[in-house]
């Protein structure tokens, strides 16, 4: 009998091109750095669907490049099935929370929504993950530094239920 845990792990922003795709991708570099291939599923999907299908933000693949990780995710809105396949349902800003909030279909859907700043351990400063989109270089930096804060705890997260 296989009873190794398997811990789902959804990544919602609003367009799914620049926060939640970057986020998916730093989990998963994180992830395949420390073997946990086997007990980690990652996705990521925006509470938008009007850039359902394109590749992530060529601003947000290049900075995320830089950084050794690869972006392959194809943008998709997030559905209710989505409360059902994943564990966790982790919302970038209060906005995507809400919107997550609204779709989600009973109590235990809702249980399963987070927001991405009760991860972070070393940004005080920052209650939510700020949408990069009209911003300039840094603005995609910052979402990048927060990301891996709050992935680096994602992972120290699901060593323990491992
Ligand atoms: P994301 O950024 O939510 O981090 O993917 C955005 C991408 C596109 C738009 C807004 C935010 N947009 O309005 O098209």
């Amino acid at each position: 009998m296989d009873n190794k845990k398997i811990t789902r792990i959804l990544f919602v922003c609003l367009g799914n091109i620049c926060r939640s795709p970057a986020a998916e991708g730093v989990l998963l570099h994180l992830v395949e750095r420390e073997g946990l291939k086997d007990s980690v599923v990652v996705d990521s999907a925006g509470t938008y669907g009007g850039h359902a299908g394109e590749r992530s933000d060529a601003r947000m693949r290049r900075a995320a490049a830089a950084r050794g990780i690869d972006l392959v995710h194809r943008s998709r809105q997030v559905r209710e099935e989505d409360f059902e396949r994943f564990d966790m349902v982790i919302a970038m800003d209060d906005n995507n929370y809400e919107a997550l909030f609204r779709l989600a279909p009973n109590r235990d859907a809702q249980q399963k929504i987070y927001r991405f700043r009760e991860f972070l351990r070393h940004h005080p400063e920052w209650s939510y993950v700020p949408d990069p989109y009209y911003e300039g270089h840094e603005g995609f930096e910052l979402v990048l530094d927060l990301l891996e804060d709050g992935c680096a705890t994602l992972i120290e997260n699901i060593k323990k239920v491992k």
